[in-house]
């Protein structure tokens, strides 16, 4: 059984990317920071007959992650799907003029070095499966940034560009990289934006394998 491991799953999207997944045949690593909201999720998934193991790390931390990640692999199976989609911290969205360089530490940490981290971490593992799908989601700061939510627009540049750059140095090993953008709220009532949809979204772009960048609605001028 190959596993989807994804860092920064919460009881939103996390949990129903597990969930479509799982439905697949894969074996979920469920990666975040607080290990009893984890093993909740994991109960859920087990309760549903799904293989699935949490694994307690903090992306900004970033032996904590390349550990979680081999703990992952060493209990549930090799690591053929990555997500990376850590929900942002709130202190990451201040306005322009007030974000100092000591504000942009943390958003660059989680948006730009813990990705890096995790991608170091599975690569290997995907080049033995000769297979594999690597996939960051954000919102529309990550396209269009926006005052007001200056950390994370600059974190989520460098790490656009980096998914970009990477999904065509990857291409011809048949590990695909793709980026799923998020206009608006998760579960805000646009249909288009429901955890189940989304992750039919991610989903089929694990097995399209299309271009880079992907976006779950237009985004509103
Ligand atoms: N929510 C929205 O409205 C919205 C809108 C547009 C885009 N997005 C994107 O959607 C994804 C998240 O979806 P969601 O909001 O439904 O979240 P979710 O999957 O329910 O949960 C995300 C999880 O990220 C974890 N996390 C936060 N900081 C972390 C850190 N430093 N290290 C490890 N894990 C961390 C949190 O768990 P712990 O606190 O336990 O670490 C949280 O439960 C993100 O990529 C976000 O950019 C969300």
């Amino acid at each position: 059984m190959n596993t989807l491991a994804i860092i920064g799953a919460g009881p939103g999207l996390g949990l129903a990317v597990a969930r479509r997944f799982a439905r697949e045949g894969f074996a979920v690593a469920l990666i975040a920071r607080d290990k009893s909201r984890l093993e909740a999720l994991v109960s859920f998934l087990r309760a549903d007959g799904y293989t699935a193991a949490g694994f307690a790390a903090d992306v900004r931390d970033r032996s904590s992650l390349a550990a979680a990640l081999e703990s992952a692999t060493a209990e549930l199976g090799p690591i053929e799907a990555l997500q990376y989609s850590p929900v942002p911290a709130k202190e990451f969205m201040r306005p322009m003029l007030d974000t100092t360089a000591e504000d942009l530490v943390g958003p660059i940490e989680m948006s730009i070095l813990g990705p890096v981290a995790a991608v170091q971490q599975v690569l290997p593992g995907m080049r033995s499966l000769g297979k594999g799908t690597i996939l960051f989601v954000n919102g529309s700061s990550a396209v269009r940034p926006r005052d007001g939510v200056a950390g994370t627009s600059i974190a989520f540049a460098g790490e656009s560009v980096y998914a970009q750059l990477l999904h065509g140095a990857l291409a011809a090993e048949n590990i695909h990289v793709g980026q799923l953008i998020i206009p608006l709220g998760i579960g805000s009532g646009d249909p288009a934006h429901e955890p189940e949809v989304l992750a039919d979204r991610l989903w089929d772009i694990h097995v399209q394998r299309g271009e880079f960048r992907s976006y779950a609605a237009p985004l509103i001028d």
